[in-house]
């Protein structure tokens, strides 16, 4: 019997436009033989391989599919508003956009333990995505954009994005269109699928999003600050002619002393937050290491990020993994 889930070892790698094609033409005959005329419900995240599985199962079974995006007010700066326009004007799918960035920071107000913010974060996931599919009269499947690895590492369990938590009234049969297929594999479909080279060659983003970098007890001042100080590390570095594996900023719960001085010259010291700037470079994110940044671009993400109400240090985080993690929580 053939395992569905072990990639044949057949399968050839898909490293060109015409190999994606194939493997698109395959998998639109696939859905519409699994899906029949029936409904389709997907979580897109906007990473990779949700927003891959979107653009492909809408060329499949078009508006048989609804895409529910949920903004838990952790993501960065402009991405809700990506989403929206990629496949709610481009790829025109049935999308659901639901604003809960309230829902998710008051329940976060006051938590500090990281592992308790995830709980939270993901759970309160679970709740939202539930309540939407409710609304939707007969659906009967659900989209996962699980990839290989997934597979090989954690039995099919997709840290970020995985909705297999529903509660037993929304049991639905899966539809997993690039489960045999690797990272870069995912990137050559969604490149052919005409998927914008911003989604298509993201860096990884934890699930968490940005409340794994906004150490502590999440607070929406710090929250803010955050978002536009990782929109100035994600330009900048993004400049570089070779961009690191990953990079962003975190501002970890603690204050720092600062000074500023009024129009005659007179300083006052106050108290301020420190943003830390990461870049990394791995293959497995197991070890890493921390490329070489050129002094006059963290100069000028300095000048920018001190900009930022609230702000007042910048440092750069040089530690490799181990024994550091990537990220700050
Ligand atoms: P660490 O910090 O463990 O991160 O060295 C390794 C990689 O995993 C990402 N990461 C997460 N991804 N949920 C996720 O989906 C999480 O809770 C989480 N924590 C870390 C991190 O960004 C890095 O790429």
């Amino acid at each position: 019997m053939v395992d569905p889930n072990v990639r044949p070892e057949s399968m050839q790698r898909i490293t060109t436009p015409e190999l994606a094609k194939a493997f698109i033409d395959e998998q639109i005959k696939a859905i519409r033989a699994q899906v029949g005329d029936g409904k389709i419900l997907l979580a897109l995240s906007g990473g990779v391989d949700s927003s891959v599985c979107a653009a492909l199962i809408s060329k499949a079974v078009g508006k048989q599919l609804t895409c529910v995006h949920v903004n838990h007010g952790l993501l960065r700066k402009g991405e809700p508003e990506e989403v929206c326009r990629v496949f709610g004007e481009e790829f025109n799918v049935n999308l659901v956009y639901v604003d809960a960035v309230d829902r998710f920071l008051d329940k976060l107000a006051g938590v500090s333990d990281p592992e308790t913010k995830r709980k939270i974060i993901g759970k309160e996931f679970i709740d939202v995505f539930a309540e939407e599919a409710r609304k939707l009269d007969g659906v009967k499947f659900l989209a996962q954009g699980t990839i290989y690895p997934d597979i090989l590492e954690s039995k099919g369990v997709k840290a970020h994005h995985n909705v297999g938590g529903l509660p037993e009234d929304l049991k639905f049969e899966l539809c997993e269109p690039v489960k045999l297929l690797y990272k870069d594999e995912v990137r050559v479909v969604g490149k052919e699928l005409g998927l914008p080279d911003g989604m298509v060659f993201r860096q990884p983003f934890p699930g968490p999003g940005l409340g794994v970098r906004c150490t502590g007890a999440i607070t929406r001042d710090r929250l803010n600050a955050l978002r536009e100080a990782d929109a100035i590390v994600r330009e900048e570095i993004g400049k570089l002619p070779v961009t690191p594996w990953q990079y962003f900023c975190s501002i970890p719960d603690l204050q720092s002393t600062g000074i500023k001085y009024d129009e005659n010259g007179k300083g006052s010291r106050y108290m301020g937050w420190a943003c830390v700037i990461r870049a990394v470079n791995t293959t497995d994110a197991v070890r890493v290491t921390v490329p070489e940044i050129p002094f006059a671009v963290l100069c000028k993400m300095r000048d920018e990020i001190v900009k930022i109400p609230g702000i007042n240090r910048v440092l750069w985080d040089i530690s490799e993994k181990p024994v550091a993690t990537i990220e700050w929580e």
